[in-house]
């Protein structure tokens, strides 16, 4: 009895250190590592889709130990996964959960539609969006002023 429960627990096992990402969309589980910088990690990295959620039906999620994600990261995250859950891992206890959220600007990360925008030219001016509408998603370009919607948004 007690052998059953926990193979069936043990899918993905807990961490010591870093942060957890959780309640990913499965389909958006890959790409959410493509956009974390994980090359350098020497800690245990976890990657897991297709598992079966009580709300989402399935989902993804990634385990990383000794990272603790940057702001922009986080962002990024949200634009790809917009109901996803950060924990922050401490001593196998999470210490914060952060329910990540479209920011109402959107510097670099994406890049703009607009091949004559300035930041498509010009090496030094960094991205800048302005957030008009999170779901479905429409920003509008600091510089040009172009709106885009969800299918025009590609990731810097
Ligand atoms: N987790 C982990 N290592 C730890 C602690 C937690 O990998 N040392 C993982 C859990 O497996 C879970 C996530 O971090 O996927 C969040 O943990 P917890 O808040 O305990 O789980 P839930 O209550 O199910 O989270 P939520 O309410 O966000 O669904
Ligand atoms: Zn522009």
């Amino acid at each position: 009895m007690c052998g059953i429960k926990m193979k069936k627990e043990l899918s993905v096992s807990a961490i010591k250190e870093g942060t957890v990402i959780d309640h990913i969309p499965s389909n958006a589980t890959l790409k959410v590592v493509e956009i974390l910088d994980l090359k350098g990690i020497r800690s245990i990295i976890s990657v897991a889709t297709n598992l079966t959620s009580k709300t989402m039906g399935k989902k993804g999620i990634i385990k990383i130990g000794g990272k603790n994600l940057t702001k922009e990261e986080v962002d990024k995250i949200a634009l790809i996964a917009p109901n996803a859950t950060v924990n922050i891992i401490k001593n196998y206890d999470v210490k914060k959960k952060i329910k990540v959220s479209i920011p109402s600007t959107i510097n670099k990360i994406i890049k703009c539609s607009n091949p004559n925008c300035v930041t498509n030219n010009e090496k030094n001016v960094a991205t800048k969006f302005y957030v008009l509408n999170k779901a479905p998603l429409k920003v509008r370009c600091h510089y040009c002023e172009r709106n885009m919607d969800k299918e025009d948004i590609s990731l810097l």
